[in-house]
């Protein structure tokens, strides 16, 4: 459920009308609804009240320090991939005693950030990367908390490019080497396993990849144990799904708790989950204005003033976003079209060949389902200035970033001669 809806014809976030923002900060722009965000978040955690756990979500999805803050203050941990996400963490308030230290090439640097955070645990991809902690740790004085992440080989059964627990993935340490690298860690003299991690990709709409990585790693966690390797924490990171078009519905997370649940039953754990998708992915949308309506040969093309470089998710994995007028008339025909960005490139598509409302040029438009991986992918192709952030809270919203100005994407660069 969330907090994007008609009232009166005109389409609101909370109780705010999208075309009163659109005046105001002109597009286009992200707007993320805060009690979505929140109920997000409550309805995950609630989930799993059953066990003792850590929520950290996953900075990755969405990184706005106004998103991290409002998860911050529900009681929420955070799942960060680099130094720049630390410091966005560090921002809101968050103890490192929340936050777990994901990916495959962590600099030296990120890592001596991350210890002297004291964080609660690395997610270690690989042997180099263990050296490197231990050496690390060990230059510091101290003794770092880690967990290997695991390559459980499942299919996770979703777009390729967001596929991560496979053996021809480069995430994790395969799960056949798994043990003997514990084993080399519980004998490093700066390094201590207390963590098991694994995430298998992102926006997965069964719950059987889930339970099969988890029976894996559980045979695992088990044989640890009985080799006196005191695993306390089981990290089962994030990729449940959420519903883009009505085709595709995954597990609502109480069954997705249930399903986990039931498998850890008996196995005294304490439970990390990193969710990203599924707490911001429908708490966001992306307003963009129609510039022009084109009408070629074969079809119409809907050029609006968002493009690839605002929201890459269709161009890069053909993702299916829904697209809606923010302002409803009942005289509008569906018709078939490409909706399109401004951007020199033919993969620069919101939709392709989709049946959508018909759109004059001037009206606004959203693109639902644009919370998670939409901001957080943008770039300045084309010399286009990133899109604003706006955050709503039930009858009020705020620029929680302002659109970026040409003269700021400039500043920083030094002719030559
Ligand atoms: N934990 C780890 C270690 C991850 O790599 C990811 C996502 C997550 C948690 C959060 O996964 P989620 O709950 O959001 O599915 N850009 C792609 C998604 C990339 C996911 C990368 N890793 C997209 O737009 O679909």
């Amino acid at each position: 459920m969330d907090h994007f809806r008609y009232l009166d014809h005109r389409l609101h976030c909370e109780q705010v009308p999208l075309d009163q923002i659109a005046a105001s900060v002109g597009t286009p722009f992200y707007c993320y609804s805060q009690a979505t965000l929140e109920r997000h978040f409550d309805v995950f955690h609630n989930a799993f009240a059953g066990v003792e756990h850590l929520i950290c979500y996953s900075v990755k999805a969405n990184s706005s320090l106004a998103v991290l803050d409002t998860l911050a203050r529900r009681g929420s941990g955070f799942d960060i991939v680099s130094g720049g996400e630390l410091e966005r963490v560090r921002r809101v308030g968050c103890p490192g005693s929340r936050v777990v230290f994901s990916g495959v090439g962590k600099s030296s640097a990120e890592i001596q950030a991350a210890l002297e955070h004291e964080v609660l645990m690395f997610n270690v991809e690989s042997q180099g990367e263990l050296m490197r902690i231990n050496a690390l740790a060990g230059r510091m004085g101290l003794k770092a908390p880690i967990a290997l992440r695991i390559n459980p080989d499942v299919d996770p059964a979703t777009h390729p490019y967001i596929s991560t627990g496979l053996k021809r993935n480069k995430f994790g340490i395969p799960h056949t080497q798994a043990a003997e690298l514990y084993r080399l860690a519980a004998g490093l003299e700066h390094v201590r396993p207390i963590g098991l991690d694994c995430h298998i990709g992102s926006q997965l709409t069964t719950l059987e990849p889930f339970v099969d990585a988890l029976k894996r790693v559980k045979r695992l966690l088990v044989e640890l144990r009985r080799e006196g390797i005191p695993i306390r924490y089981l990290d089962l990171g994030g990729g449940l799904g959420i519903p883009y078009d009505s085709q595709q519905i995954p597990p609502h997370p109480e069954r997705y708790a249930e399903a986990l649940l039931h498998e850890l039953q008996g196995l005294e754990v304490v439970l990390i989950l990193e969710p990203g998708r599924v707490i911001v992915g429908n708490a966001g949308v992306l307003v963009a204005r129609v510039e022009y309506v084109k009408q070629g040969e074969e079809k119409r093309f809907i050029i609006t003033d968002a493009g690839m470089n605002d929201l890459i998710r269709p161009a890069l994995y053909d993702a299916h976003h829904a697209i809606l007028p923010v302002t409803r008339r009942f005289d509008r025909e569906e018709i078939l079209a490409d909706v399109v960005g401004p951007i020199c490139e033919s993969a620069d598509f919101l939709a392709r060949d989709r049946m959508i409302p018909e759109f004059l040029a001037g009206e606004l438009l959203a693109v639902r389902s644009a919370g998670a991986y939409g901001f957080t992918m943008s770039s300045n192709y084309n010399s286009r200035p990133r899109a604003a952030e706006v955050m709503v809270r039930q009858d009020r919203f705020a620029v929680v970033r302002p659109r970026e100005t040409i003269q700021q994407l400039l500043e920083h660069e030094i002719l030559f001669s």
